[in-house]
Order: structure tokens, then C-alpha cells, then sequence
């Protein structure tokens, strides 16, 4: 694939449209408002300069030429393949398949999901061609993290399921498979915990601090729990957990009201400059 589309440059539509320029490809990459085109390509250019700056590429720059942001979805007529990394809203994301549904002309275009939790069967259903919807599930963040987790429906065609893992290993990605369950394996594992680390703060057992130094230093996580949630957003980690608890309905996975209230207080995590921490630049 040389042509691929990303439909939203928040966290992780950035990140996707980062690595698959810095693997040669042409991206394009569409925002829904000008201002949201503006500040997704800055987060892009931000990482980017950081990378050169580490030394893990050599031209910033001429990654950042392959890469276009627009807020015109119709400029994805084209694309071999688009990954939709909008809001974790399930009518967004049906609305905005089956609009790509009548935009991408190819025949053989993919288009993928880079949901963490609403069933991409669904997703395939607001499209006349649910044989080329599949999941494919990048980790934030997703220059770093080197997993894409792949998840074909009951009625993807087993060469798109293909096409969609060399598409990952092309991005140098290590693909797992999932069937297509709420939650994938990462979060139906991850999100539990970290909800019961919510809610060991919210009942006062222990700190935000000492809980995570608890499991960096004791269980040898990168990072802790409550710092994780902060890095994937509170709003991000309430309704990956809505969705694990619609699936299941399995208690473990209802999100505890503290997550609730924060996310109703605008306490998203780093994004917006505060979550269980505080966060002095602001979204990361
Ligand atoms: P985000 O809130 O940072 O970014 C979403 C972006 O989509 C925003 O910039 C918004 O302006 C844009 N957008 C919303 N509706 C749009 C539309 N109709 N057309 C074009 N752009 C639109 O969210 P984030 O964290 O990047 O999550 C995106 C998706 O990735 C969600 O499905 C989420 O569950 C999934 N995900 C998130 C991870 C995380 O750690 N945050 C990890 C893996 C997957």
C-alpha cells in the first residue's frame, strides 16, 4: 500500500499518520475543524521534532511533507486503505463508515478501525461492504509502542484480514489477533485494572502516588496505573470501559463514579492538564 487515509489527528490519529510517514507512505489525514487540523498537524510536527531530536530519524521535516491535513473527508477518495481514529463514540463512527463507505472509490480499499472497544461488526454494518471493515488497534503512544492488535468480523474476506496485517508490519508493528470482542485482549486484560485502581483511590486506600509506585516498583510496570489512565484520557478510559461493560456485564468492568465525576469535571488526564496528576504543559 502506498496511499492511506487516518480520520481524526487527536492522540492516536497523529501518532498512526506519524508512523506510516516515517514508513514512506503517502498520508492523508482529515480533522473535523480547521482548528482541530491545525493543532493535530502541530501535535504531528511536535513529535516528529522530538524524534529528530533523539535521533531516531534523520529529517523531520521531510517526513512532515508526506503527511496532509485536511477537513475535507472527500479527499480520501482515493486511499487504499483508511483508518478511522475519531472520538470512541459508536455513532460517530457508524456515521462516519458509511459516509467513507460512499467517498473511497477503490474496490478493494480497507477501511479499519482503530476502535479499543466498540465491536467493529457494528461499524461494518453501516457499510455496503463489510468484508473490507476490520479492527486494527494501535497503542498509544503509537511511535513507541510496537503492537497493532488485528481483528477481523465474522464476515471480513480473509485477504483483506491479510492485507491489513503486512499493512502493520509494514508500519513495523508486531500484529496479534483477536476475534472481535469488546476490548480486544489488551484492554478486556488492562481496563479492569485500571478501574480497580480507581477505585482504590476513590474509597482512600491508598494514594494515586503510592499505588503507582506500587506497581512500577513492585510489579515492575513502566508505568502506574493511574498515570496509564491519565495517558489514555479519562473520557478515552470511561468509555472503552462502558463499552467492556455493555459487552459482558461483568461488574468488573462498570466504570466506578469517581471516573464518572472527573470526566464530567473536564479532569481528563494529560490532555487537559489535569487528571489524578497535574500536568503543567498541558496536553501532552
Ligand atoms: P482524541 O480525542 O485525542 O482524538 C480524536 C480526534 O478525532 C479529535 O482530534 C477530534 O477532533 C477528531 N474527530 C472527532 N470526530 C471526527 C470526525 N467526524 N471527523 C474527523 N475527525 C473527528 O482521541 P484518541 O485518544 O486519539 O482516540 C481515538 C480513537 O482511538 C478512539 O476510538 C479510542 O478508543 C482509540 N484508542 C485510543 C487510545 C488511547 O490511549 N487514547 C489507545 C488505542 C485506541
Amino acid at each position: 500500500m502506498k496511499n492511506i487515509g487516518v480520520v481524526g489527528c487527536g492522540l492516536m490519529g497523529a501518532g498512526i499518520a506519524e508512523v506510516a510517514a516515517r514508513a514512506d507512505l503517502d498520508v492523508l489525514v482529515v480533522e473535523s475543524t480547521p482548528e482541530a487540523a491545525a493543532a493535530g498537524r502541530e501535535r504531528l510536527a511536535g513529535s516528529l521534532r522530538r524524534a529528530e531530536a533523539k535521533g531516531r530519524i534523520a529529517d523531520a521535516a521531510a517526513v512532515l511533507d508526506r503527511v496532509r491535513v485536511v477537513t475535507d473527508l472527500d479527499a480520501l477518495a482515493d486511499r487504499e486503505i483508511v483508518i478511522e481514529a475519531i472520538v470512541e463514540d459508536e455513532g460517530a463512527k457508524v456515521r462516519l463508515l458509511s459516509a467513507l463507505d460512499a467517498i473511497v472509490t477503490a474496490p478493494d480499499a480497507i477501511f479499519a478501525s482503530n476502535t479499543s472497544s466498540i465491536p467493529v461488526t457494528r461499524l461494518a454494518a453501516a457499510t455496503s461492504r463489510p468484508s473490507h471493515v476490520v479492527g486494527l488497534h494501535f497503542f498509544n503512544p503509537v511511535p513507541v509502542l510496537s503492537l497493532v492488535e488485528l481483528a477481523p468480523t465474522l464476515l471480513t474476506d480473509p485477504d483483506v484480514t491479510e492485507r491489513a496485517r503486512a499493512f502493520g508490519e509494514a508500519l513495523g508493528k508486531h500484529v496479534i489477533v483477536s476475534k472481535d470482542r469488546s476490548g480486544f485482549v489488551v484492554n478486556a486484560l488492562l481496563v479492569p485494572f485500571l478501574l480497580s485502581a480507581i477505585r482504590m483511590v476513590e474509597s482512600g486506600f491508598a494514594s494515586p502516588e503510592d499505588i503507582d509506585e506500587g506497581m512500577v516498583r513492585g510489579c515492575a510496570h513502566p508505568q502506574g496505573p493511574l498515570a496509564l489512565a491519565d495517558l489514555i484520557g479519562l473520557d478515552t478510559t470511561k468509555a472503552v470501559a462502558e463499552s467492556l461493560y455493555e459487552e459482558f456485564k461483568e461488574p468488573l468492568y462498570a466504570p466506578p463514579p469517581l471516573l464518572s465525576r472527573m470526566v464530567e469535571a473536564g479532569l481528563l488526564g494529560r490532555k487537559s492538564g489535569r487528571g489524578f496528576y497535574r500536568y503543567d504543559q498541558g496536553r501532552a
